[in-house]
């Protein structure tokens, strides 16, 4: 379990223009407040969402899925990341666009298979042994080097740990006292031993401490120092895929090499998975994997994610599309949003519609409050009145230029400079057709 515990450590996170949204908004009964959880208005496709989190948490939503159908910045992303947050904190959102899969470097169907294993969480428990304290006191026993008479190096150390209610000296040996040496740890510090593996983890300092690089204060723990802790911790099955596929371990996740993924190390993977869950130390969790411009996809993507939605390790799937009746490509076939009709009958549909000026007001705010942007209420207003005009997306995405062209207070002639120097896509695509006539 060591090397899950190291990838535990290596979180991904999509920081971006989707920070404020902590869930659907919605009240006890399903009913969405007009703002809640970072969501303004969109009141119907919310309560759908909300009907359609209810199902997946019941497990009545097994085979099926969730098309976001609408015109862009209508908040089909912001739904999506939404629903996954409903799910619960640890639940893996993953995000690709339909036009990623034809990648130079990987087989479509690969690329499909690791986004879809990306958003299958695995919660492991597991009870360990740890030596847990406050750095009392350390001595570092120096021996010569091996190989080395003209240098010293650690043997081996005594230490001390303090909590409110104990002390133990321990003698460590050298790997422990390296760990202790290249971790910086001082007297002070609050640090972890795993007893088994002999891991170091340093939890912070229980000084005051002046300077730039402080480190996290803690506060002096309680109860003896040797003691059973529980550690909860969630990784990807793809993470697990990648860990199993490099032969060298951790060290050439970072360095490179080791073997390519494929069915057998996910197919052994899989029973490892199986084999920790019935011996009751993991959970899967399983997560959403979203979609955007589905139309993109082609008849072969189609099959095989409706073939994955069978499965018995499948995350949520939420498609998305600003497209009527296109296309499927791949093919010469006219369908209902380029979907083929096997997988349009798996979905339901939440349309999402354009945003209202009193909407769009509120959004902007929620942004410039995200982005630590001060506005003045006209500025607002005129963005409101912008983002009904053109587009939502347009209106938050103003914010940042005009955040550069104010000194302090975003005002309107900041948004106005702004909006001289940005074009909306309309007005873009206008300018540039009107050029091509010229050409004519
Ligand atoms: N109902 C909403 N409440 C709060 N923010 C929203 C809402 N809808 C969209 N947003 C935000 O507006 C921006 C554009 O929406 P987005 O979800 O990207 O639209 P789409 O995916 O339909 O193109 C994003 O920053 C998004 O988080
Ligand atoms: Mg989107």
């Amino acid at each position: 379990m060591a090397l899950i515990e190291e990838v535990a450590k290596i979180s991904f996170e999509r920081v971006g223009s989707h920070s404020h949204i902590r869930g659907l908004g919605l009240d006890e009964k399903g009913k969405a407040k007009f703002m809640g959880d970072g969501m303004v208005g969109q009141i119907k496709a919310r309560e759908a969402a909300g009907i359609a989190v209810h199902l997946i948490k019941k497990g009545k939503f097994a085979g099926k899925g969730i098309l976001l159908a609408g015109p862009t910045g209508s908040g089909k992303t912001a739904i999506a990341m939404g629903i996954a947050k409903e799910l619960g904190e640890d639940v893996p959102f993953v995000q690709i666009a339909g036009s990623e899969i034809y990648s130079a470097e990987m087989k479509k169907t690969e690329f499909l298979k690791q986004a879809l294993r990306r958003a299958i969480g695995v919660r492991i428990s597991e009870e360990r042994k740890v030596y847990e304290g406050m750095l009392e006191k350390i001595e570092i026993k120096r021996a010569r080097h091996p190989f080395n008479p003209y240098v010293e190096v650690p043997e081996s150390a005594l230490i001390t740990l303090k909590t409110k209610d104990d002390t133990k000296t321990i003698r460590v040996g050298r790997e422990i006292a390296y760990q202790i040496l290249e971790g910086g740890i001082e007297e002070g510090d609050v640090i972890q031993i795993d007893a088994e593996s002999g891991r170091v983890s340093k939890l912070g300092t229980t000084k005051e401490e002046e300077g730039i690089f402080l480190k996290k204060k803690v506060n002096l723990p309680t109860g003896p120092v040797l003691k059973i802790k529980e550690f909860t911790y969630t990784v990807t099955l793809h993470d697990l895929d990648t860990v199993n596929a490099r032969s060298g371990g951790l060290v050439s996740l970072f360095f490179g090499g080791g073997m390519e993924i494929n069915d057998d190390i996910r197919e052994r993977v899989d029973q490892a998975v199986k084999g920790w869950i019935e011996e009751g130390k993991a959970r899967l969790v399983p997560g959403v994997l979203f979609i955007d411009e589905c139309h993109m996809l082609d008849i072969e993507a189609f099959s095989f994610l409706a073939r994955a939605m069978e499965g018995e390790l499948a995350p949520i799937l939420i498609l998305a599309t600003n497209r009527g009746t296109t296309n499927i490509r791949g093919t010469g076939i006219e369908a209902p949003h380029g979907i083929p009709i096997d997988m349009l009958d798996r979905l339901l549909i939440i349309n999402t519609e354009p945003y209202r000026r009193d909407e769009v007001r509120e959004i902007v705010k929620i942004r410039a409050h995200e982005e630590g942007i001060e506005i003045s209420e006209e500025a607002v207003e005129y963005l409101a009145e912008l983002g009904e005009k053109t587009s939502l997306r347009y209106a938050v995405q103003l914010l940042a230029p005009a955040s550069v062209l104010a000194k302090e207070r975003v005002e309107k002639e900041h948004v106005e400079k702004a909006k001289e120097y940005f074009a909306d896509i309309k007005r873009s695509t206008r300018f540039v057709e009107k050029l091509e006539g010229m050409l004519m």
